[in-house]
C-alpha cells in the first residue's frame, strides 16, 4: 500500500493519491473512539486528521459541531458528500490543512486524533502538542495510535508505543486528568485469509 514512494513527495500530494478514486474507510466511527466519547455531552469538536470523516460524522450526528481537518482535499470533498448523505451538513466541518502549519483559532471542547500514521514526514510531536493546546480547559483529548501490526501488514509507517504518544503529547499532570492509558489487542485478518494481532495505543485526558 505504502510502497515506491518518490523522495520529496508531499504529506498532500502522497496522501490525496492514496484516497485516489473511490472510498478507502469502511465509514463506520471508530469503535474505540466511540467507546472513549459517548458519554460526553455535546459541544465543540475537531478531529485532526478526519480522512473520509466517519467519526466527524458521527459526532455531528450526536449533536457536536464538529471540524474535520486533513491535509488530502480528495479525502474531505468524499466525506462532505457522505455528511450531506447523512443530513449533518450544518454541523459537520472540513478544512484542507497540512497540520504540521496548522494553528488552531480557538479551542475545542472535544479534540480527537485517530491513527495520525504517514510514510511521509510528519512531525508527530508538534502535532500532537498543538491537539492539546487545543484542547479548551474541561475540555477532553482522544488519541488513538497503531501501536503494533501483524507481521504481514505493510511495515512503511513506524508506529509510536504508548509512551511513545504520551511522551509526544507531554500533558502536565497538574494541568490534566488522565482517564484512559491502555493498549487494546484486536484479531485482524487480510483479503488472502492470514490473521493476525493488531494493537491500538489509547489515551484520553481531560484538561483541568
Ligand atoms: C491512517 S489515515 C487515518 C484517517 C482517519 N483518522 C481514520 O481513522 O480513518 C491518516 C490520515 O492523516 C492524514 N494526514 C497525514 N498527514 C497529515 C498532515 N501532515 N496534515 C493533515 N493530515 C494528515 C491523511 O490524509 C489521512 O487521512
Amino acid at each position: 500500500m505504502f510502497t515506491d514512494i518518490p523522495d520529496g513527495t508531499t504529506a498532500q500530494q502522497f496522501w490525496d493519491g492514496f484516497y485516489g478514486a473511490r472510498q478507502v474507510w469502511s465509514g463506520d466511527p471508530n469503535p474505540l473512539l466511540v467507546r472513549e466519547v459517548e458519554h460526553l455531552g455535546p459541544g465543540t469538536a475537531v478531529d485532526l486528521g478526519c480522512g473520509e470523516g466517519a467519526d466527524v460524522i458521527w459526532l455531528a450526528a450526536r449533536g457536536w459541531d464538529v471540524l474535520g481537518i486533513d491535509v488530502a482535499p480528495t479525502a474531505l470533498a468524499r466525506a462532505a458528500d457522505y455528511a450531506a448523505r447523512a443530513g449533518v451538513t450544518a454541523s459537520a466541518h472540513w478544512q484542507a490543512a497540512d497540520l504540521a502549519a496548522w494553528r488552531p483559532e480557538r479551542q475545542y471542547d472535544l479534540v480527537t486524533v485517530q491513527y495520525l500514521h504517514s510514510p511521509v514526514a510528519l512531525d508527530r510531536t508538534r502535532i500532537l502538542g498543538t491537539a492539546a493546546s487545543a484542547t479548551a480547559p474541561g475540555g477532553t483529548l482522544v488519541v488513538l495510535s497503531h501501536a503494533a501490526m501483524p507481521d504481514w501488514h505493510d511495515p512503511a509507517v513506524a508506529l509510536p508505543t504508548l509512551e511513545d504518544v504520551q511522551r509526544d503529547l507531554a500533558l502536565p499532570r497538574d494541568q490534566w486528568r488522565l482517564e484512559t492509558r491502555e493498549v487494546v489487542e484486536r484479531t485482524i485478518s487480510d483479503a488472502d485469509g492470514r490473521s493476525g494481532t493488531r494493537s491500538d495505543s489509547v489515551i484520553r485526558g481531560v484538561r483541568i
